[in-house]
């Protein structure tokens, strides 16, 4: 049985039902997410930009002050488009080099070389397709100083002690003075953030509902978009923004093979996780993961950060 089908028959049979965000991106979730990315609501794209474009070149100094050779290990690394400029301040910095980007798709990463490799000539661009649970302990086998980069506030999509589970997978791959920068939306106004999770202009409703959408599609169910809806909540003691779709009656949705899937009116499917982090919370992981914080680089306001952690 596909893992899909797996998940779905898993999330949705008991309670509390719960699916993973980890399956909003299939094609129509991709598009989904480009203009989410693009809405004013959703201020984190550009909060990760005000940090590229206003440090970049510390970051680089930094690194540079420690290895004349580095090796850039991108997880999710998407078209590349938006780390390009940290890119182009390692290479004036840094005289080798090499750029790893690893994703998913091979399409985007055919584009992330080509871009690179218009832009950034000088820079040796070695992408690997796949899953990067799977094709980054590989990557990483290879010896060089190391640096791998987790963006787009990736991490806000696991919990904390997950969020640490993951770090310490990364750092097992790597040696001592090997980095790690993270991207991390921190805690602030809750009302901003909540805005970010429920735009007005309802893409990310329609992101949420794609879902539901997706499995229709992939495995054949009967769910009625009509009858769900959308609810995003942010807990602003956790910093956890949680968003459910919501049985807008009591019904019965079923998948192709007749799996039945029973909801009393008012019933919730989680649907996502976005954590947004206290700087404590950062600490404890650099500290459970055994990694020495070596910067801290704000935007603007000081509502989001990258951290550069050392091994
Ligand atoms: C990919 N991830 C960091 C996004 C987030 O903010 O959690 C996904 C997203 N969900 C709703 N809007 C954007």
């Amino acid at each position: 049985m596909n893992e899909f089908r797996k998940h779905v028959i898993r999330g949705l049979s008991g309670r509390p039902k719960k699916l993973s965000s980890r399956y909003f991106y299939d094609e129509r979730g991709d598009a989904l997410f480009q203009r989410i990315m693009k809405l004013e609501e959703y201020y984190l794209p550009e909060f990760e930009m005000d940090i590229i474009r206003n440090q970049s070149e510390d970051i680089a100094s930094l690194l540079a002050s420690a290895t004349k050779r580095l090796k850039v290990i991108e997880l999710g690394a998407g078209d590349g488009s938006k780390i390009q400029h940290l890119l182009k301040s390692f290479s004036t910095f840094i005289p080798e080099l090499e750029y790893v980007p690893l994703d998913i798709s091979e399409n985007i990463l055919l584009k992330n070389k080509a871009n690179l490799n218009e832009f950034l000539p000088q820079v040796q661009v070695q992408p690997v397709a796949g899953d990067y649970f799977q094709t980054y302990p590989e990557v990483v086998r290879e010896k060089a100083c190391r640096l791998v980069l987790f963006m787009g506030s990736n991490i806000g999509n696991y919990l904390l002690s997950e969020a640490i589970d993951f770090v310490r997978k990364l750092s097992a791959g790597l040696d001592e003075h090997d980095y790690i920068l993270i991207a991390f939306d921190l805690v602030k106004d809750p009302r901003k953030i909540l805005k970010a999770y429920d735009d007005s202009a309802g893409v990310t409703r329609a992101f949420n509902l794609n879902l539901l959408l997706r499995i229709n599609r992939e495995l054949g169910g009967n769910f009625d978009l009509d009858k769900f809806e959308h609810f995003p909540t942010y807990n602003p003691s956790t910093g956890i923004t949680t968003s459910f779709l919501i049985s807008q009656e009591k019904q019965e949705c079923q998948l192709g093979t007749g799996e039945t899937f029973y909801f009393e009116a008012y019933e919730s499917i989680q649907t996502e996780v976005s954590k947004k982090y206290f700087r404590e919370e950062i600490s404890y992981l650099a500290q459970e993961s055994a990694l020495q914080i070596s910067r801290w680089f704000y935007n603007q306001d000081g509502s989001y950060a990258f951290v550069l952690f050392e091994k």
